[in-house]
C-alpha cells in the first residue's frame, strides 16, 4: 500500500510477552526508536509501537503489542493475542524465575493463538555476564523442545535486538 501516510506491503501484529522486568519494553524501544532507559516504568495493560522492516524485498509494518508482564495488569490477555502472527517470548538470563515461568507463558500462547503463529524465545540482559543464571545451552534446549528459535539479546548494549525481531518476521513472510 502507498497512500500518503502508509508505505508498506503488509501490516502484521506481533505480541511481546514474558515476566515483568525482563526488558520487553526496552527491547521494543531499542528496536523501534533506538532508545534505552534505565528507569523504565512497568507497562500497564499494553503499549504499542510500529516499525517497518524489509523482508524478502517486501515492506512489512510490524505493529508491536508490548504487554504487561505483571499479572494484575493483564486484564485482557486473550485480546492481546487476537490476530497475532508472531510472538516474542522474553525472559531475563539473570532471573531464573523468569525462565521457569516460560511454561506458563507457553500455555497462554497456545491457548490464545492460532497454530500458524510464529514464536521466538529471547534471553535478554546478556550484558550482565556475572549475574547469569540460565546458560545458553539450557535455554536453547528448552527452545528446541518447544519448537522455537532462540536468541540472546541486550537491549542496553543493542545486541541482537534487530536480529531477533527480524528473524521472527522472516519466519512469518
Ligand atoms: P513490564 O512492563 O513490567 O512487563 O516489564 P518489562 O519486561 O517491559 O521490563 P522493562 O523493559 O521495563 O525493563 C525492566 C528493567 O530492566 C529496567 O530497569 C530496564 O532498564 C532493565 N533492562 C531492560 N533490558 C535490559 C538489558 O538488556 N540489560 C540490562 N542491564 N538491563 C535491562
Ligand atoms: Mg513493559
Amino acid at each position: 500500500a502507498k497512500s500518503g501516510f502508509v508505505d508498506y506491503d503488509y501490516l502484521i501484529k506481533v505480541v511481546v510477552v514474558g515476566d515483568s522486568g525482563v526488558g520487553k519494553s526496552q527491547l521494543v524501544a531499542r528496536f523501534t526508536r533506538n532508545e534505552f532507559t534505565t528507569n523504565s516504568r512497568q507497562t500497564i495493560g499494553v503499549e504499542f509501537a510500529t516499525k517497518t522492516i524489509d523482508v524478502n524485498s517486501k515492506k512489512i509494518c510490524a505493529q508491536m503489542w508490548d504487554t504487561a508482564g505483571e499479572e494484575r495488569y493483564r486484564a485482557l490477555a486473550s485480546a492481546y493475542y487476537r490476530g497475532a502472527v508472531g510472538v516474542l517470548l522474553v525472559f531475563d538470563v539473570t532471573n531464573a524465575r523468569s525462565f521457569k515461568n516460560l511454561a506458563h507463558w507457553l500455555s497462554e500462547i497456545k491457548a490464545y493463538t492460532v497454530d500458524t503463529c510464529q514464536m521466538i524465545l529471547v534471553g535478554n540482559k546478556i550484558d550482565l555476564q556475572g549475574n547469569r543464571k540460565i546458560s545458553n545451552d539450557q535455554a536453547r534446549a528448552f527452545a528446541d523442545i518447544n519448537d522455537m528459535r532462540y536468541m540472546e539479546t541486550s537491549a542496553l548494549q543493542c545486541t541482537n535486538v534487530e536480529a531477533s525481531f527480524t528473524s521472527l518476521v522472516s519466519d512469518i513472510y
